[in-house]
C-alpha cells in the first residue's frame, strides 16, 4: 500500500462527496468520523498486542536480490505501462505470488503463529527462485505481511498464535525475473461470527467491483467510485491512508489507486498499464493509527478490517487479473 495525504471533508450542509445528492450530515458525515462522538459497540475481543518477532529469514546466495535488499532503500521509479517483454516477466512473478498466497492460506488454522506462516511462505518463494519482496523493503523485518482483526495492513509476523474466530490477511509479494507480483487475501480462522464473515465477503466484493470498472480511456478514480458505495451500503468504511499502486520493476511506483471516492485520481488508464487494487474495508470507521513499530496500521476504533488484493493489467477492452495460478 502506498500512503497518501488526507484530504479535506465537506461542510455539514454541503453536498456529500459520494455523489448521493444528500447533504453531508445526512450521508457520510457520521461514517467519516467527522460528526459528534457517539458510543460505539466495544470490540468483542481484547485489543491485539504485539508478539515477539524472530530474526529476518535468510535468502540463499543463489537467489537474485532487488536493490533495497542490502540498504533498505528502493531506488528507481519503474515504468507503469509495460512492454510485451516486461509483461511476460511480470506474469511469472504474479503467478508465483498467487501460488504462495494459496499455500500460505492453506496453512491458516487455529493455533498457528503468524511467524510460522511467514516461514512457510518464505520457503516457498525461495523454492520458486524468487526473493520475498517485503524483506528489508524500507526496513520491513519479515518476508510477508500478516494482518489479523483490527490490523489494516503491514502487520509483522510474530509469535502470536491465531485464535478461533480471528480473521487474518496474508499479503504476499515476490520479486521474480526482476518484477514484483503482489496479492493478498483475508482468511477465516476457526468459527468466525456472522459480522466478520460479512466483512470479509464485502471486502472481496469490493475488489471484484474495482476490477470490473477497469478499462482504457477511463480515469483510475472510477475504481474508488465503484468500491466505496458498495462498502457504505453495508455500513462499512474504506481506508484512505493506504491505496493501490503501480507495480513492476518497482514495488510501489508513484501511481496511486485510491479505493475511496477521490477526485484527484485523474490518471487515464491505457492498455499495458499495471497496478494493484487492494481495498481495506473496515467494520466501523475508516480512520487508521500506527503502532510504535512504525509498520502495523490498525483501525483507530479497534474494530476489524479485511482486505483482498490483485495485481491487474489494463487490456484493450478491460482488465486482466495477473495474480492467478
Ligand atoms: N504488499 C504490500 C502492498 O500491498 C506492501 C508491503 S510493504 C512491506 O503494497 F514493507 F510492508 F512489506
Ligand atoms: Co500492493
Ligand atoms: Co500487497
Amino acid at each position: 500500500m502506498t500512503e497518501v495525504a488526507k484530504e479535506p471533508r465537506p461542510g455539514r450542509n454541503d453536498l456529500c462527496w459520494c455523489g448521493s445528492g444528500q447533504k453531508y450530515k445526512k450521508c457520510h458525515l457520521e461514517s467519516d468520523g467527522a460528526g459528534r462522538t457517539v458510543p460505539r459497540p466495544r470490540p468483542r475481543r481484547p485489543a491485539l498486542v504485539p508478539g515477539r518477532v524472530t530474526p529476518a529469514r535468510a535468502v540463499p546466495a543463489g537467489i537474485p536480490r532487488p536493490d533495497y535488499a542490502l540498504t533498505g532503500q528502493p531506488g528507481g521509479t519503474g515504468r507503469d505501462v509495460k512492454t510485451a517483454g516486461e509483461l511476460e516477466r511480470l506474469r511469472r512473478a504474479c503467478q508465483a505470488a498467487a501460488r504462495v498466497l494459496r499455500i500460505g492460506g492453506e496453512a491458516v488454522r487455529v493455533g498457528i503463529t503468524t511467524d510460522a506462516l511467514d516461514a512457510i511462505c518464505h520457503d516457498e518463494m525461495i523454492r520458486l527462485g524468487g526473493y520475498p519482496s517485503p524483506l528489508n523493503y524500507r526496513g520491513f523485518p519479515k518476508s510477508i505481511c500478516t494482518s489479523p482483526n483490527e490490523v489494516i495492513c503491514h502487520g509483522i509476523p510474530d509469535s502470536r498464535p491465531l485464535a478461533d474466530g480471528d480473521i487474518v490477511n496474508l499479503d504476499i509479494t515476490i520479486w521474480l525475473d526482476g518484477m514484483h507480483g503482489d496479492c493478498s487475501a483475508t482468511f477465516l480462522v476457526g468459527e468466525v461470527d456472522e459480522a466478520g464473515r460479512r466483512l470479509v465477503r464485502v471486502a472481496r466484493e469490493c475488489l471484484e467491483r474495482g476490477i470490473s470498472v477497469v478499462r482504457p480511456g477511463r480515469p483510475v478514480g472510477d475504481i474508488g467510485r465503484a468500491i466505496e458505495p458498495h462498502a457504505a451500503a453495508s455500513g462499512f468504511g474504506v481506508v484512505r491512508s493506504y491505496c493501490g499502486h503501480g507495480i513492476g520493476e518497482t514495488f510501489h511506483t508513484s501511481l496511486q489507486i485510491p479505493h475511496h471516492v477521490d477526485p484527484r485520481a485523474r490518471r487515464v488508464m491505457e492498455p499495458g498499464l499495471t497496478f494493484t487494487i487492494e481495498p481495506m474495508i473496515t467494520e466501523g470507521r475508516w480512520d487508521d493509527a500506527l503502532w510504535d513499530d512504525g509498520w502495523t496500521a490498525v483501525t483507530a476504533d479497534g474494530r476489524r478490517s479485511a482486505q483482498f488484493e490483485h495485481t491487474v493489467l489494463v487490456t484493450a477492452d478491460g482488465a486482466e487479473i495477473l495474480t492467478t495460478e
